[in-house]
């Protein structure tokens, strides 16, 4: 990243998790100690930069897998210390809102809502890392919802993408699944949707499921996308303000993203989603997320630590 531009954004994704169905902990920091010397090589050499042309460094140290973040830590205070460069730490959620502004134009105050495999949370942010928490998950991510709910179909972990896929062709009123707390506060529950489908499916012969994959994909996104679009609609609303910031994984989603247009037209808002490549996890968002920290002069040292929960 250089005055706002991407340089280069390599991305080494784990496909050893596929096996189990969910990431395991200790493999996923195993493939990132063997891999991060060459991707972050490939990153400089992407950007045509040497070692010694960067000017900070940016690394996520929390929340997520406490080795993974050590791994990853490791990395950037060597790097740091050897090349003489400014160390700044990045929080994983604060990165998926900014990722909103890699493309778009910083705009406060707005709403963000970030849907991920790990979080789903509504944020209402006032100003660079002026951030209030208005609702969050009380059990599954949206992200894990998908996944889950995409193994009991026996689709490849992460499933959220092939469902998106599968939808696309389907009817999402054939199977009704229930929209947790849907006209109740800010805070979700995706819990009882995933229960709700494993006790659909024992209901269908094998047959019946495997002949309206498609079907039952759409309904399952229609649940989650509704009560996505819902939250975010009353969130904004209650902020008052004119901007919703969609991030994380899950805002890939393409019934997600069609619905939240349409919702943003009808309350006269505006929408920011970033491109693809970019809700997902990157290594983009974290430089920028420390791109905007370094310029509010927040600034680490080598003390900094890595943390496993947004409480910690
Ligand atoms: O933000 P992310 O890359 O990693 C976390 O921080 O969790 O999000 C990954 C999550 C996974 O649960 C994946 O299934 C979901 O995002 N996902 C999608 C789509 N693309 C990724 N879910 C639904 N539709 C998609 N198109
Ligand atoms: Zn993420």
């Amino acid at each position: 990243m250089r005055d706002g531009r991407v340089l280069s954004n390599v991305i080494a994704t784990q496909t050893i998790h596929r096996k189990y169905g969910g990431v395991v902990p200790e493999l996923a920091s195993r493939a990132h100690h063997k891999t991060i010397t060459d991707t972050v090589d490939q990153a400089l050499q992407d950007a045509g930069l040497g070692p010694d042309e960067i000017d900070v460094v940016g690394v996520a140290n929390g929340p997520g897998l406490m080795g993974s973040l050590l791994v990853g830590l490791s990395f950037a205070k060597g790097f740091s210390l050897a090349y003489g460069k400014p160390l700044v730490g990045v929080n994983h959620l604060d990165a998926h809102i900014y990722a909103n502004f890699i493309e778009h134009q910083e705009r406060y105050p707005a709403v963000a809502l970030i849907v991920s495999g790990g979080h789903t949370r509504l944020v209402r942010v006032d100003g660079p890392f002026d951030h209030t928490t208005m609702g969050a998950t009380r059990d599954d991510a949206a992200g894990e919802a998908f996944d889950k709910i995409g193994k009991m179909l026996g689709l490849e972990y992460p499933a959220g993408p092939e469902i998106d896929r599968l939808s696309q062709g389907g009817d999402p009123q054939f199977a009704q699944y229930p929209r947790a707390m849907i006209r109740e506060g800010l805070d979700f529950s995706f819990s009882g949707l995933k229960t709700s489908v494993l006790y659909d499916l024992k209901d269908r012969p094998p047959e019946e499921v495997r002949a309206s994959l498609a079907d039952l994909c759409a309904s399952v996104s229609a649940a989650i996308v509704d009560v996505l679009v819902e939250k975010a609609r009353r969130a904004v609303g209650e902020a008052g303000v004119g901007t919703l910031l969609l991030s994380g994984g899950v805002s890939a989603n393409s019934m997600l993203r069609a619905r939240m247009a349409t919702m943003a037209e009808e309350e006269g808002i505006e929408i920011q989603v970033p491109s693809m490549i970019y809700c997902t996890d990157n290594g983009a968002m974290i430089a920028k997320t420390a791109e905007i920290r370094y310029r509010e002069g927040l600034v680490d040292d080598l003390s900094l630590q890595p943390y496993a929960s947004a409480a910690d």
